[in-house]
């Protein structure tokens, strides 16, 4: 048994939620009217309805107690200060400095972080003014009317969900997404653009990710072939990457390249000049007020009481429903078609961050960790797989997000588009008893009973968080509290949230069978199926006779 699930706070949920686990929200919520404003918090212009969720105010003053004898206040304000958290790789976790003020300073080493900060934010401020003004131009003297981000994992899916959030208000170049090897999404960006007006942002914390540096080298050819010069490269890609020795072999000249630093995680870094494709989508004012929104929520995380705290409530209500109920699947579900990239976005943060079975001392972990997040917006999920979220046998937690405004004239959507938000959490929580299924008498085919089918067990959790209107400053919060979240969740768990070891492997092992594919005889010792599958493969490629 770990320290962690034979301590007292530990023990007292897990006896808690054997003699609870049959109480229905039904049951919770009748004669407690004031459960809803009670288990419901706000900051940042975020409200947070916590209430369908199965828990009572026992259940979250166990969760608090369970975060306070783990040490969650003391591990957030190391984190902040820049203590090395991310043990594994001796590095400090400072994303929160990114979006901090401009008198804030951040002293790291002996040296403040906050003037270098602030010196990247001055040149994406005056590069995303030159290329949407036209002042900077491509190697023929024309204005860049596309952006092809490059980029894979944290240089992808930061940026790409929040360029999509914010699409309403894009005024700049179109900006587009290359991120998979697959020539496919290469070849397809690049059909009906123009060389001569096409700007590459190759996007890498290391420079060296086999995808993106595949990708860039492509485009490079493509953009050489067209324009017939290799000096062309110098004003038509900008490199966003902590690797300056790389990109300079690249061929991006310094002051093309956009730095930041190893204290930046990938999937934490959208804040960093890898959001120099959002600043020249949308202009790096409204990129500040997503910084302003997101720093709000630091200082949210940081001094909120943990009682009234959104992402220590959202953390431990979370880890509740994997750790003791054995919910292993979270759904987010954002009402609002602009977030259709913030459940992929959520994936790597969540997946990458809390997808493991080592704590923070190289031991086991004896308890369940990070659930598996998935989502797509609503209403389309309700037509694919609100199904199996009603009556299947899994238990899937979800999250709905919403806007109370929508973003376009059309004000009939919006109210359609808000009930079904409001109307799918409550089938979820109290679904429809069986004796009420009979009483609606419904005829299936003859000698049917259809009650069975249509009743609905309800009891199927729920968080639901509204924004008044998708603005850069919201989208900002809403992300930092999903990065929050993560970090609570972690700091119980005692594993590192930080470093990522497991993508590891997949990629060594890539390698050799990238050779083997070119006719290199494979490691011996590589196992048959593997061997069995490249030779299939080649006879494939070598096609008929
Ligand atoms: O393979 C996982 C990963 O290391 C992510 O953590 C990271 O966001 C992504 O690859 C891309 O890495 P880079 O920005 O160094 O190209």
């Amino acid at each position: 048994m770990s320290a962690l699930t034979a301590s007292a706070a530990w023990t007292a949920l897990a006896s808690h939620r054997a003699i609870h686990a049959s109480r229905h929200l039904r049951e919770l919520f009748q004669g407690d009217p004031a459960r809803f404003p009670r288990l419901c918090a706000s900051a940042c212009g975020l409200l947070l309805d916590y209430s369908r969720n199965a828990i009572t105010d026992e259940t979250l003053a166990l969760l608090m107690a369970l975060a306070r004898q783990q040490g969650v206040e003391a591990q957030r304000e190391a984190m902040f200060a820049g203590a090395p958290i991310n043990h594994t790789e001796g590095r400090a976790v400072l994303h929160c400095a990114l979006r901090a003020p401009a008198s804030a300073s951040l002293v790291l080493d002996g040296h403040d972080v906050m003037p270098g900060v602030r010196a990247v934010l001055a040149r994406m401020e005056a590069f995303s003014a030159a290329v949407r003004t036209g002042r900077l131009r491509g190697h023929r003297g024309a204005a860049f009317t596309d952006v092809v981000n490059i980029g894979i994992g944290g240089s992808d899916l930061g940026p790409l969900m929040v360029v999509e959030a914010l699409r309403h208000y894009a005024d700049g170049p179109r900006v587009h997404f290359v991120s998979n090897v697959d020539d496919a999404h290469l070849a397809q960006t690049l059909r009906g653009l123009d060389p001569a007006t096409t700007l590459f942002i190759v996007a890498s914390k290391t420079f060296t990710t086999l995808e993106t540096m595949t990708n860039a080298a492509s485009a490079r050819r493509w953009l050489l072939q067209a324009l017939g010069d290799e000096a062309a490269v110098a004003s038509h890609f900008v490199a966003l990457s902590t690797n300056l020795a790389a990109t300079a072999a690249f061929g991006i000249a310094a002051e093309r390249v956009f730095a930041f630093w190893d204290w930046v995680g990938g999937r934490y870094s959208l804040w960093s000049a890898i959001g120099l494709s959002i600043s020249l989508a949308v202009g790096f004012e409204r990129f500040e007020q997503l910084l302003a929104g997101a720093h709000a929520m630091d200082r949210h995380f940081r001094e909120a009481p943990l009682e009234r705290n959104l992402p220590v409530l959202m953390g431990l209500i979370g880890l509740w429903h994997v750790s003791f109920c054995g919910y292993h699947s979270h759904a987010v579900l954002p009402y609002d078609q602009y977030l259709h990239r913030f459940p992929a976005f959520l994936q790597q943060l969540d997946m990458e961050s809390n997808g493991k079975r080592t704590d923070r001392h190289g031991n086991p972990v004896d308890y369940a960790t990070g659930p598996v997040l998935w989502g797509e917006p609503g209403t389309n999920g309700q037509h694919a797989f609100f199904q199996l979220l009603h009556q299947g046998t899994t238990v899937v937690p979800a999250d709905f997000i919403a806007c109370a405004q929508g973003l376009h004239g059309l004000p009939d959507h919006h109210r359609l588009l808000l009930a079904n938000c409001l109307a799918q959490s409550r089938a979820l929580a109290f679904g429809k008893t069986l004796e009420e299924a009979r009483a609606e008498a419904a005829r299936g085919a003859p000698g049917v009973d259809l009650a069975p089918y249509r009743s609905f067990p309800g009891n199927r959790p729920s968080n639901t968080l509204i924004l008044d209107r998708l603005t850069p400053e919201r989208l900002g919060a809403l992300v930092a509290l999903y990065e929050h979240k993560v970090f609570v969740q972690a700091a119980v768990w005692n594993i590192n949230a930080f470093d990522q070891w497991g993508v590891e492997l997949g990629k060594a092992l890539a390698t050799p069978i990238a050779a083997a594919l070119e006719g290199t005889p494979l490691p011996p010792g590589t196992d048959a199926a593997t061997a069995g599958l490249v030779a299939h493969l080649r006879a494939l490629q070598a096609g008929p006779g």
